[in-house]
């Protein structure tokens, strides 16, 4: 006859040897990723190596940090699909299901969470996110990822532990560092003005 103290320990070691992470891809999978990264224009950083070795992994990540570092450069670059917290929370509860439909199964990004309009900071749009990562939690299939300005207190504050602890989750927490590196660019698709537009500009602005 086994006692219950012999059960118990028996039973905590089969637990444990269930317990089995998926394995994290390989260094080779990581450097090739980084040369597609540089291809694309995204400058590789020792920083990220994390982050791309989860998302090759099947992980999903919640990437935090200030403005203008790279996150949604990143997740565009790693070429997963991106929806902004702002589109999704303008699909208004009633029309939620249509995301839903579209998203399920897939891998997706849900970008800038916290830049959606805050309006109705204790009406329906933030519990409209809520509902998105309760339901992308434990609803659905696919790999969510997040970016975020928003640091982990910051997100309970406004979405509440539950939501926090929902996406902590879904996704291993990876903070961004580094610099604002967003900078003015030419826009090449506005015509130059010649100097016939620049007269003609002038004598409107003069008539
Ligand atoms: N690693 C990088 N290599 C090259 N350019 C970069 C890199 N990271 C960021 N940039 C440049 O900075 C710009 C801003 O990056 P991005 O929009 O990804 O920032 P963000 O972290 O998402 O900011 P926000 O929090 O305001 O949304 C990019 O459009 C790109 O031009
Ligand atoms: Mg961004």
């Amino acid at each position: 006859m086994i006692t219950i103290a012999e059960a118990i320990t028996k039973a905590q070691a089969k637990w444990a040897a269930q317990q089995v992470k998926p394995a994290l891809v390989g260094d080779f999978q990581v450097a090739k990723q980084m040369m597609q990264l540089a291809e694309l224009g995204f400058e590789p950083s020792e920083e990220i190596i994390e982050p791309v070795r989860l998302m090759l992994s099947r992980y999903g990540v919640l990437l935090t940090g200030q403005t203008g570092v790279g996150k949604t450069f990143f997740m565009r670059s790693m070429g997963r699909r991106l929806y902004t917290a702002a589109e999704i929370a303008d699909y208004g509860l009633s029309q939620l299901h249509k995301f839903f439909e579209w998203t399920d199964g897939h891998e997706i990004v849900i970008d800038d969470l916290g830049t959606e309009a805050t309006v109705a900071e204790y009406g329906a749009k933030d519990d409209l996110m809520k509902s998105v990562i309760a339901h992308r939690c434990e609803r659905q299939r696919g790999v969510t990822h997040v970016t975020t300005n928003l640091t982990a207190e910051e997100i309970a504050e406004r979405y509440g532990d539950r939501t926090l602890s929902r996406l902590l989750g879904m996704c291993v927490a990876h903070r961004m560092a580094g610099k604002n590196r967003r900078r003015a660019v030419p826009n090449v698709a506005t015509p130059a003005p010649t100097v016939q537009r620049v007269e003609a500009i002038a004598t409107k602005g003069a008539a």
